[in-house]
Order: structure tokens, then C-alpha cells, then sequence
């Protein structure tokens, strides 16, 4: 068969096996050549990853396994091909990931399923103790990413489905914004949202899985004082707060930040007292003190299939890539993630919990590019002065697509989009 990109309303109904292969392995060159080298004693051996077949989380796997060498263990939730319908990208760049894996000699399992579901949690616990033993290492997670963006969760004691919207609070949103396909403006509306909405969104998008998660894995044994948990975010600039930040999804943000603490509480020693209280592990680790510790990283806006639905981001991402581009500054998701192990995390030579960088509120921070004043004045003075006649001159609208199509396969360099394809995947 040979496959166009179908795109309605900015989400693309498609995917390309050949060009997620590519994509995925461009990301594996990446990684290899950034963070394979020789003093990366600290670096995590063992890493769970849960939303692991696209975007951050996908580069966060990419990382660990081909920067690192380390065992991994995926979780997400994706389609097979049918007789005449692609499967999702993440089955596709699943596929590949553990082809390349094998190939390199490294661990991989790559679990399919609902993630917000129990069976999915003890599923993975036997997966990761499966990985361990391939890998020869101690059953204790180093690292656990939390990389998930689902519109519904089914909450697993009550077997209630929420729903998420995107959706300011307390007034209604209308923005310009930039339909990605055509380059032309719309305008963006959303009502306010209701009681309702804002607590479905928080039960969908906040922390609440994310300790379900830690809790599931503590009870089966697999979280040692030394193990670090990441969770993404994103807080943007100001003219995007009415409609994320201060929106139901900052809602649910702000419950991830509460999770967050929670966790530290209820398994890290955070390092004081008061936090370590409660905590589940005795002092540990030889009797040097444990390393361990849950956080937020605050990421870069950047394309993946999530983000571009949010209303005003084809915009704003656009001006902010042909900025940043032009600066010398931009990253996509391996490139942030790369730099959040190096840089924050993983820090050569550094194994102390308290060396990783953050900011006051205890955040990592690796939208500290995006978010410099001159990047945030430059794009604010360009959104500002763009009209629909200089949209190619002023944004990277160009750039802000290809990124899109790429996410599905599409737009890959070297990719021969007119040759038939298998559907199912095998021999990319
Ligand atoms: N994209 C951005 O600009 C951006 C910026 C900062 C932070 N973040 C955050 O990063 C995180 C990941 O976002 P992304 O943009 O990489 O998303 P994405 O859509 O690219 O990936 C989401 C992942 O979640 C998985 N998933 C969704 N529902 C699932 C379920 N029920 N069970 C199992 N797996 C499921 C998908 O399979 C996929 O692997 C989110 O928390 C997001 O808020 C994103």
C-alpha cells in the first residue's frame, strides 16, 4: 500500500513504518554520540519508562538504552495495522526500538496496554524483573520516566472514565493561532471550563496515576533508595497561561507537582526531616545517604501528537522554533532529553540527589532556553507584528510541520514515500 499523511484539525489519522524507523534511529545515532562515554559510572543500568512509544518518552527510552546501555522496560498504548489501516506510530517506533535493542545487545520489553489500569502495573512488575534478570542486575529500578498524555483514564478502583479537555478557567479563550497544514490564521475559542471538567482533567492528567504507579512498584519490591523518578511538565510563557497554564491542564499540572511531593514523602529521604518522615526506605546505600528522588522537569513546548492540539502552539511554537533556530538554541525531544540526563540528572561524577540542578520550587528546568527573556521578547515582538502575508517570513510554520509529519513517519529525509509498504511493520 502506499501511504499519504491524512491530517484533520491538526491530528494526522496515519503513520508511516518506514519513516518512524527512520526517525527512531536518527534518535539512536543522537544518543549514542552524546552520551556514550567513559564516566558514566552513575548513569541508571535499569529504567522503566511509562508512555515510552512517542515524543519525551520515547527519547527518554532512546537515551537510556543508546546513550547509557541500560536495560529498558516501555509501556504504552498503541494499534496494529489492519488490513488497510496503518498502525500507530508508537507500535511502529516500538517495533523498531527493540529490533535496534536486540541488535545493540541491550534489554528491552515493550509492554502494550493501559498504563492507568492495575493488570498493566503488575504486568510491567514482571517485565521489569524479566529485564533484570536478562541483564543480570539487581531487580531495582534506577530511573522511572512518567511521560503519559492520554485524553482518558479509567480510574482503576472505581472503574470511572474521565475525559480531558483543554479548556480555560473562569472566562472563555479566543486567540489567534495558526492552522499547521494550510499556514493560514484561525482563530482558537474554548469556553470556560465547568467543576466538572477541571476535575476530570486533573483525574486524566495530574499526579494521581503517577503515585499509583510508585505504590504498585514499592509493594513488588522494585524501588530502592537510590531509584529517581521524573515526571514532564510544561509552564510556558505568559500569553499561553490562559489557555494551559491557568487552564484545566495547569490544573492538572499543578496535581502532578503535589503527587511529586507526595512521592518524596512517602519513599525518598528528601533530605530534612520533616520530608523524610514517613519515608519508606531506612538510611540506605552503605550507609551513604540515598539517592533517590522523585521530580518534575519542566520540557521545552516542542511538536509531538499531543501538543498540537493545544490552541495557541502551532503559533507559538512556530515563531519560537524560527527564533530559536536562528539563536543557535533549538532542541527537539532527544536533543532536551539528552541534556536533562547530562546536564541535571545523570551529571557526571555527581551522585548526590542534591547536586541536581533545579529551581527554587525544586523543578528541573530544560525549557530554561525557550524561556530566556530575549528568546520570550523576541517571539513575543514577532507574534505580534506577524500578519497572514509574512507568516513564511516570520515563522517556522514549515518547520513547526515537518516536525508534525515526522511524529507519524511522514516528511523523513531519505524515505521513498511513492514505494508500497508492509502495514505490519516487520523488516523496518
Ligand atoms: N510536547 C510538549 O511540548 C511538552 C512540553 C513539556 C512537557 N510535556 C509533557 O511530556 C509528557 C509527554 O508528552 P508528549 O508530548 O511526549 O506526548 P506524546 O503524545 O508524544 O506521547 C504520549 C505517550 O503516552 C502514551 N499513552 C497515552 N495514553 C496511554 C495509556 N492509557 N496507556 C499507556 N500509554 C499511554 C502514548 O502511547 C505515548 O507513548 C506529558 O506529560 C506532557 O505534558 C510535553
Amino acid at each position: 500500500m502506499i501511504i499519504k499523511p491524512m491530517v484533520r484539525n491538526n491530528i494526522c489519522l496515519n503513520s508511516h513504518p518506514a519513516g518512524c524507523a527512520a526517525s527512531v534511529r536518527r534518535q539512536i545515532e543522537y544518543a549514542k554520540k552524546t552520551l556514550a562515554h567513559e564516566d558514566n559510572a552513575n548513569a541508571p543500568k535499569l529504567v522503566l519508562v511509562i508512555g515510552c512509544s512517542n515524543g519525551y518518552g520515547l527519547a527518554s527510552r532512546i537515551a537510556a538504552a543508546f546513550g547509557y546501555g541500560s536495560a529498558t522496560v516501555g509501556v504504552s498504548r498503541e494499534k496494529a495495522a489492519t488490513e488497510n489501516h496503518t498502525a500507530t506510530p508508537g507500535f511502529y517506533n516500538n517495533l523498531v526500538f527493540d529490533k535496534e535493542a536486540a541488535k545493540a545487545g541491550l534489554v528491552s520489553k515493550s509492554l502494550d496496554g493501559n498504563a492507568f489500569s492495575d493488570e498493566m502495573k503488575t504486568e510491567t512488575a514482571q517485565a521489569i524483573r524479566e529485564a533484570a534478570a536478562a541483564a543480570k542486575l539487581p531487580a531495582k529500578i534506577d530511573l522511572i520516566v512518567y511521560s503519559l498524555a492520554s485524553p482518558v483514564r479509567t480510574d482503576p478502583k472505581t472503574g470511572v472514565m474521565y475525559k480531558s479537555v483543554i479548556k480555560p478557567i473562569g472566562a472563555p479563550y479566543s486567540g489567534r493561532t495558526l492552522d499547521m497544514m494550510s499556514g493560514t490564521f484561525i482563530t482558537a475559542s474554548a469556553e470556560a471550563a465547568t467543576e466538572e471538567e477541571i476535575f476530570n482533567t486533573v483525574k486524566v492528567m495530574g499526579g494521581e496515576d503517577w503515585e499509583l504507579w510508585m505504590e504498585a512498584l514499592a509493594n513488588e519490591g522494585l524501588l530502592s533508595p537510590d531509584t529517581r523518578a521524573v515526571a514532564y511538565t510544561y509552564l510556558g510563557p505568559e500569553l499561553s497561561w490562559p489557555i494551559y497554564r491557568h487552564g484545566t491542564i495547569g490544573k492538572a499540572k499543578e496535581d502532578l507537582e503535589r503527587a511529586c511531593r507526595e512521592i518524596n514523602k512517602k519513599f525518598f529521604s528528601a533530605g530534612t526531616s520533616a520530608e523524610a518522615e514517613g519515608r519508606r526506605f531506612p538510611s540506605g546505600n552503605g550507609g551513604m545517604p540515598p539517592n533517590g528522588r522523585a521530580w518534575i522537569s519542566v520540557n521545552k513546548a516542542l511538536v509531538t501528537r499531543s501538543s498540537a492540539v493545544i490552541p495557541i502552539i502551532p503559533f507559538y511554537v512556530s515563531v519560537l522554533f524560527k527564533i530559536m533556530k536562528e539563536q543557535g538554541l533549538h532542541e527537539g525531544c532527544i536533543e532536551q532529553i539528552a541534556r536533562l540526563y547530562q546536564d541535571k540528572l545523570f551529571r557526571p561524577g555527581c551522585t548526590d540527589k542534591a547536586a541536581v540542578p533545579t529551581d527554587t520550587d525544586g523543578r528541573i528546568r530544560i525549557d530554561d532556553w525557550e524561556m530566556r527573556e530575549d528568546i520570550q521578547w523576541a517571539v513575543y515582538e514577532t507574534m505580534e507584528k506577524t500578519t497572514p502575508e509574512t507568516v513564511l517570513a516570520n515563522t517556522d510554520i514549515l518547520g513547526f510541520r515537518h516536525d508534525f509529519l515526522e511524529a507519524h513517519g511522514f516528511d523523513v529525509a531519505g524515505i521513498d514515500y511513492s514505494a508500497d509498504v508492509d502495514l505490519s511493520g516487520e523488516g523496518i
